[in-house]
């Protein structure tokens, strides 16, 4: 195992999230950085990545397996209480966390999949 302190990869090592043609049409994906579960997106051509983990509880945004956005599919939705965050930035707007933010990971696309890793602020 490869994980920091709470639950929080450990820092600087890229890893494969997915393939970039998972995210088409708006699709999200699941992935494991260092045991700690991750989910990625595109907004526009800008690859999105973050913690699977809901600011409100701590634990994981969804449900259903790479389900992560709304009905409109414009925001990123937590299934437990509906709190939205913006896709690009993971700042939550509405619900219960409002304020507080996803925390995201930082990504690059290459060859044809989107790698992942974990740089704190
Ligand atoms: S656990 Fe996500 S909004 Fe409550």
């Amino acid at each position: 195992m490869n994980t920091g302190i709470g639950g929080t990869p450990a820092t600087g090592e890229w890893q494969i999230a997915c393939r970039v043609e998972d995210l088409a049409d708006g699709a999200c994906a699941q992935f494991s950085l260092s045991d700690t579960p991750g989910f990625v997106l595109l907004h526009g051509d800008l690859a999105c990545a973050y913690i699977n983990r809901c600011p409100h509880l701590g634990i994981e945004l969804n449900w259903m397996p790479n389900r992560f956005k709304e009905a409109d599919g414009h925001f990123i939705q937590c299934a437990t209480h509906g709190a939205l965050f913006t896709p690009d930035r993971g700042d939550c707007i509405a619900g219960p966390c409002q304020g507080d933010a996803l925390t995201a990971l930082e990504t690059r696309q290459q060859d044809g999949y989107i790698w992942v890793r974990f740089t704190p602020d």
